[in-house]
């Protein structure tokens, strides 16, 4: 009793009564109950033991709060669950008590802007995920839903854990729950490095935007031991599952990073151009690059040769603030080209055909590409802007048998979902159901614009005459028939393959002064800056898959 009677801060140093100062004792004494908790706090930071950081470290691997600290600006990052213990009791687990479960999470900022972070620690089992691990993404991402700030997931992971048997599925499942309920909610980004493997890849797969590191992240759903057992085939983890190619093949990796930190620099460079969530718009950033810039490369193109290659992204890099194009997909359907830039200061999507590569057709992969970034704009309120110069769909039979009208109809249904402001300029070529797929007037796009030099028809002069004048073709003698053909596809071209039949119809608003460009645009974007339009499906309509 007398003990609860004693003032409890005595001898801290606080004044007592009558104003009189107590002097602090030189010895500090610290507390059972802090010394405790540093010591509990301090292993559990310290993550696994000294030799599985240090295999992590010579795999060229950092270990998951370096990854965090490579993310977050310095001294924001706050844990949740340090704590928490694998619950797993079965297979030798029983007596490790590992603190954290295998994974770190919590909140911190990039740029000043609050994101949710969580970290897989490999050096702890393995970073295969068991209930307590999945429990800790799934409060990270509902506690992220709810404050309405982006998720960011650092995967490096055995997968699922044996020794928690279905446990450990049940936790994916919770996991691919929240990944598609707060799809289109908040950005979710999957930063693979290290292994990823089995029903595992499924979250970053629901996710938009995975990043993967050369020579450190690999993903696949049966590695090269079972696809050996399975098929025969002989395949190493780079090949099967590496970032090269998923990058370039897949198309599951949206963005490959030569080394960890190239890797968290652009994951930060992403989120500088995307809004926190659906309810909000996309930051500015203010530029001295002036609207009216003049952009002589545009003058260029009018006068090219309209069946000569070019890189599109000369045509995205003058027109965008400061010449910066942020490329997403960069190795994957090179044919079309998507990713994000500034118009006079705001982020704009940008979606445009890449004559460089197949002449800019739309094929399988450039119709899923540009369909998931379509869609991704619309749930975040990211403007598209559309540059098109496209001679329409590939043609073949491993074309039509793989589904390319399956396929080819999501950009349509994409296109004509999305009800954030949508500009579009016609280059050069504009044939077909490709033009038409291409935020045309008739798929609501809001303001069309061409160049001078755009060819917009039904199909290519060539293709047409063939079926118009086939008759007359085949009846010409031969030494005439290549002298008709030019001047049958002259005629045409000369009344089908400009902009202004297409204008005098209203599906083109305006034909443009070409060095105008940039300025054309971003006025255009100003102008529809307060589009508010609710989507036509509620409850989400039923895209072609
Ligand atoms: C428990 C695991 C584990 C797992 C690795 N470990 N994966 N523990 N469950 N799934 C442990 C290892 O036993 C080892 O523990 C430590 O992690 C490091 O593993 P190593 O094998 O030494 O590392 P490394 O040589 O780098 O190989 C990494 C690896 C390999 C390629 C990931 O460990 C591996 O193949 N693991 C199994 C992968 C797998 O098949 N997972 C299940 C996928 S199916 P010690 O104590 O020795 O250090 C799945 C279903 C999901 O995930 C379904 C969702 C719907």
């Amino acid at each position: 009793m007398a003990d609860l009677m004693e003032d409890p801060i005595a001898g801290s140093g606080a004044p007592q009564e009558g104003g009189k100062k107590n002097h602090p004792k030189k010895v500090r004494i610290i507390p059972e109950s802090l010394k405790r908790f540093r010591e509990i706090q301090d292993a559990a930071m310290a993550g696994g033991p000294a030799d599985k950081v240090a295999a992590q470290k010579a795999k060229g691997k950092l270990t998951a709060r370096e990854r965090i600290a490579y993310l977050v600006d310095e001294g924001t990052f706050q844990e949740l669950g340090l704590l928490m213990e694998t619950r797993c009791t079965d297979f030798g687990v029983k007596d490790k008590h590992i603190k954290g479960d295998g994974i770190v999470t919590g909140f911190g900022k990039v740029n000043g802007r609050l994101v949710a972070v969580f970290s897989e620690d490999f050096t702890q089992l393995g970073g295969s995920l068991g209930r307590i691990h999945a429990d800790k993404i799934a409060r990270l991402m509902d506690m992220a839903a709810d404050a309405r700030v982006p998720v960011i997931g650092i995967l490096d992971s055995g997968g699922a854990r044996i020794q928690e048997g279905v446990d450990s599925l049940d936790g994916y499942g919770e996991i691919f729950w929240r990944n598609t309920q707060y799809s289109g909610v908040v950005p979710q980004i999957s930063v693979i490095l290290g292994p990823c493997a089995g029903g595992a890849v499924y979250s970053p797969a629901l996710t938009d935007f995975v990043f993967m590191a050369k020579g450190i992240s690999h993903m696949f759903v049966t590695g090269p031991e079972v696809v050996r057992a399975a098929t025969g085939e002989q395949v190493d983890f780079e090949t099967l599952g590496g970032a090269q190619a998923h990058a370039a093949k897949s198309g599951v990796c949206h963005f490959m990073a030569n080394s960890e930190p190239d890797c968290f620099r652009q994951v930060k460079e992403l989120l500088s151009f995307l809004p926190q969530n659906r309810d909000e718009f996309p930051p500015a950033e203010p530029t001295k690059d002036p609207d009216d810039r003049k952009i002589v490369l545009m003058e260029r193109l009018c006068g090219m040769d309209p069946r000569k290659p070019y890189r599109v992204h000369h045509v995205i890099w003058w027109l965008s603030d400061d010449h910066k194009f942020f490329e997403v997909h960069r190795d994957f359907a090179k044919n079309i080209v998507v990713g994000f830039i500034r118009l006079g200061g705001q982020t704009v999507g940008v979606v445009a055909n890449n004559p460089a590569h197949m002449a800019g057709a739309l094929d399988i992969n450039a119709s899923d590409k540009a369909a998931r970034f379509i869609r991704f704009l619309n749930n975040f309120n990211i403007p598209i802007l559309t540059l098109v110069d496209v001679p329409g769909y590939w043609p073949g039979v491993a074309q039509e048998h793989g589904g390319i009208i399956r396929h080819g109809a999501k950009i349509l249904y994409a296109y004509c979902e999305a009800t954030v402001p949508k500009v579009t300029l016609v280059l050069r070529k504009a044939y077909g159901g490709a033009y038409i797929a291409m935020s045309s007037k008739l798929m609501h796009g809001d303001i069309n614009l061409s160049l001078p030099s755009a060819e917009i028809a039904v199909m290519g002069p060539r293709g047409a005459i063939e079926i118009l004048y086939s008759r007359q073709i085949r009846e010409a003698k031969e030494e005439e028939r290549e002298e008709l053909k030019a001047k049958l596809a002259k005629e045409y071209s000369d009344k089908f393959a400009s902009p202004y039949q297409t204008a005098s119809t209203g599906s083109i608003d305006e034909v443009i002064e070409p060095a105008q460009t940039r300025q054309k645009l971003i006025d255009s974007f100003r102008l529809l800056a307060a589009k508010r339009k609710p989507g036509a499906h509620p409850r989400g309509g039923n895209i072609p898959l």
